[in-house]
This record gives C-alpha cells, sequence and structure tokens, in this order.
C-alpha cells in the first residue's frame, strides 16, 4: 500500500534523515479497531460527508502507524493532536505517554494520493497534488499564490502542482499553513526567499517522486 523513501536534506549545514511514506490506494472508511485516534480525530472522521474525505483522513493515520511500528513505539502509547483557536488550525504534533523521542510530523492528502513525513530535529512539511487539480490554468487564481516572476515558471498543470507543493510543503514545515500569505514566500528553484520576517528560519526543501499524475515536495524547517 505504501512506498517507503528516505531524503536527506541540508539544513543550516546539517543533515536532517526524513522519512517519507507514500499511499496511491484509500484505506476503509472505518478505522481497524488496533487503530487508536485521538477523540478530536474521532469526532472529524465522524463529521466527514464524503466517503473520500474520510478514507483519505484515515489512511493518513495509517502511514503514521506504520512508521510508529517500524519505529518499535508501541501505537497505544501516541496520540496525533492538533491545536484549533481563533487563530485557526496549527501543525499537527505526535505526543507520547511514555518516554517515546517522537518525530515532527506533516501529512497532505489529494485525491487518491496520501502522504506522510517524518522528521527528527527540524519540523517538516509535505504536500502533494494532483496535477488534475491545476487543470485547466486558472492563472488569476494561481496569482494569489504565486509572485509574478514565479508566475513566469509555470506552463502547465504539471507546473503549477510543482511550484504549490513546494510553496505548501514550506508553509505546513513552518506550521501556519496558509495563514502565512503565500506571497510573502518565493521559491527560485528549491531556493526559498522569505519576505514574511528578517529573522525566519531558514527553510529547506527537495521534491518528491510519486507514480502517477501528481507533484509532491518535503521541506524542513
Ligand atoms: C494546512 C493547509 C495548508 C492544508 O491544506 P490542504 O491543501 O487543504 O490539505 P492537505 O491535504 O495538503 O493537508 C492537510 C493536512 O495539513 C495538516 N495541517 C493542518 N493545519 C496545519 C498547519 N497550520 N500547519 C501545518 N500542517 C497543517 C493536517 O495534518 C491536515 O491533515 P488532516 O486534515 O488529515 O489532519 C490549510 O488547511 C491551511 O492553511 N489551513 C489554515 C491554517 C491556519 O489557520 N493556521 C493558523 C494557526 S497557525
Amino acid at each position: 500500500m505504501s512506498i517507503e523513501l528516505m531524503h536527506l536534506l541540508g539544513l543550516d549545514g546539517r543533515n536532517v534523515d526524513v522519512e517519507v511514506r507514500i499511499s496511491t490506494e484509500l484505506a476503509p472508511a472505518v478505522p481497524p479497531d488496533w487503530l487508536p485516534l485521538a477523540d478530536d480525530d474521532r469526532a472529524r472522521l465522524a463529521a466527514f460527508r464524503r466517503e473520500g474525505d474520510a478514507r483519505r483522513f484515515l489512511t493518513a493515520r495509517l502511514l503514521i502507524a506504520e512508521h510508529l511500528r517500524f519505529a518499535g513505539v508501541p501505537l497505544s502509547e501516541v496520540r496525533l493532536l492538533r491545536r484549533v483557536d481563533t487563530a485557526g488550525e496549527w501543525k499537527p504534533v505526535l505526543r507520547s505517554t511514555g518516554s517515546w523521542q517522537l518525530p515532527s510530523v506533516s501529512l497532505s492528502h489529494s485525491d487518491s494520493w496520501v502522504v506522510a513525513a517524518f522528521a527528527h530535529g527540524a519540523e517538516v512539511g509535505v504536500d502533494v497534488e494532483a496535477h488534475a487539480a491545476f487543470d485547466p490554468l486558472d492563472r488569476a487564481m494561481l496569482s494569489h499564490a504565486f509572485t509574478p516572476r514565479e508566475m513566469l515558471t509555470v506552463h502547465s498543470p504539471r507546473d503549477a502542482a510543482d511550484l504549490f507543493t513546494c510553496k505548501e510543503a514550506a508553509l505546513k514545515a513552518i506550521g501556519f499553513g496558509f495563514a502565512i500569505d503565500p506571497l510573502a514566500l518565493e521559491l527560485d528553484g528549491y531556493r526559498v526567499h522569505r519576505f514574511d520576517s528578517s529573522e525566519a528560519r531558514a527553510l529547506a526543501l527537495s521534491p518528491l517522486t510519486v507514480p502517477g499524475a501528481a507533484s509532491a515536495a518535503v521541506a524542513l524547517c
């Protein structure tokens, strides 16, 4: 069901191991008995109106469970938690009731693609988008996410998906998602210029190879 990749990104002169798990098949909409879910996740699952949304949501949790099992961490001792406040939704975190050293985690889903990324010692962000989501190209819409210089590099739905996933992965690593204006970041290849704060932490970015007509990227912060 999933492909495992290891990526090593340079961040401030040091290397950080990033594990990425990718699924191109969606799990059933009902969670298996053995999968522990936080109360918040149970409530979210029950609220989905579309079966596909529930399946993408659960597939992402199953990728996390696979990661934890592989790392030898008991599933019963870990929950994926998120904080929602007046500012919006914050980056989810893995929390242990024991003394496990857990990685930062990031999730993304689009159509039948679901991706989870894990990193120790850095905040990770991941994004996947089906190329079909950008077809036909809507340049007016894209200009809300891409700077004029970035727009010059977009000629096809695939170009748009490549750029969008890089940007969203970076925004997720920072932890604010689109609560930060995407125009506050500009990508020059895989170099990221940040205009949001002069004291902003460095970002490292890498594309991911996913099967089929989709783009994906992972970022560290
Ligand atoms: C985060 C966000 C970019 C996701 O975009 P999307 O294209 O709809 O969805 P994706 O499938 O790529 O990613 C969804 C995942 O992002 C993660 N996520 C949610 N909020 C996040 C945040 N602030 N930072 C990083 N990741 C976040 C969740 O794990 C979510 O998966 P889940 O719903 O299965 O738990 C978008 O929902 C967003 O910008 N939300 C607003 C964030 C906000 O209000 N922040 C203010 C407080 S910091």
